[in-house]
């Protein structure tokens, strides 16, 4: 995820064609009034006082392809606080990706959060730092492929066998206080004199095939499909390695504790 790496010329090119307006592509589904799209739909904001936090949703449910979202979480001390950015097909089997960023004091690291769904069955929590300030400026975060194996390279994350790749997915993201957990289990409450506390986001960018009422479309073919079934590259397979490596907190594939009985069948993939 994060600025995953380099894309091509062709990539930009078809996501400039293709570029998203937050009026056109979601809907703000909670928050009475806290979220906000501004910018004639170029820029959409998130907030969270003690009364309520807010989210939204895309219109459309996506498949196959890659999703791009900028994101600035919220600055200065947020502990407490969680903005989320998933997708998920719903329903009780649904397929999920997600993706939680959880607030500390400031100057003290986020903490990324993922786990992933597959047929209703999660459990495949693993956590990082971030190895950039994201609270500074907009980051580009990315799904991609949501298709088999890309996702296990790209994500950072492990699905294995049972990956979501059947169900298109719509987008969500919120923004919420869990002070009960969120920071070092609760240790660090929210500071609601800080309120209201804002996360942004820009340039919703998706390449990738829309399904409303059961029709099905996908981005033309320009002079190579490369974005239908894209994963990372080699250098984007490097960086992943780099942040697992130096960045990964917890990983349920080494918790060897909730697992006794041996680790799930994905754990074993690279
Ligand atoms: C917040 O900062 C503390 C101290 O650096 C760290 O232990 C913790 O993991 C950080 N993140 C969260 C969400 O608590
Ligand atoms: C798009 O291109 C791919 C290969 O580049 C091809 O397999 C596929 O059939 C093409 N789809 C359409 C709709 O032209």
């Amino acid at each position: 995820m994060k600025i995953l790496i380099s894309f091509s010329v062709l990539l930009g090119f078809l996501a400039a064609a293709l570029g998203g307006n937050f009026n056109q592509d979601f809907d703000i589904t909670w928050g009475d009034g806290r979220a906000k799209i501004l910018d004639n739909g170029k820029l959409l904001t998130l907030s969270l006082d003690k009364t309520s936090g807010s989210g939204f949703r895309s219109k459309n449910q996506y498949m196959f392809g890659k999703i791009d979202m900028q994101i600035k979480l919220v600055p200065g001390n947020s502990a407490g606080t969680v903005t989320a950015y998933y997708l998920s097909s719903l329903g009780s089997n649904h397929d999920e990706i997600d993706f939680e960023f959880l607030g500390n004091l400031s100057g003290e690291p986020y903490i990324m959060h993922t786990n992933v769904y597959t047929q209703g069955k999660g459990g495949r929590e693993q956590q990082f730092y971030l190895w950039f300030d994201p609270t500074k400026d907009f980051h580009t975060y990315s799904f991609y492929g949501i298709l088999k194996a890309s996702f296990q390279e790209s994500r950072i994350q492990r699905c294995g066998s049972g990956v979501p790749k059947d169900q298109p997915m719509w987008i969500f993201s919120s923004l919420w206080s869990a002070d009960d957990w969120a920071t070092r289990g609760g240790l660090v409450k929210t500071d609601w004199s800080q309120a209201p506390f804002t996360a942004s986001y820009t340039n919703f960018n998706a390449l990738a095939c829309t399904v409303s009422h059961a029709s099905k479309s996908c981005p033309k073919n320009s002079s190579s499909s490369a974005w239908f079934s894209e994963s990372l590259d080699n250098s984007g397979v490097e960086r992943i390695k780099w942040v697992r490596k130096n960045y990964m907190i917890y990983d349920y594939c080494t918790d060897s504790k909730r697992f006794p009985q041996g680790f799930p069948p994905e754990c074993s993939l690279a």
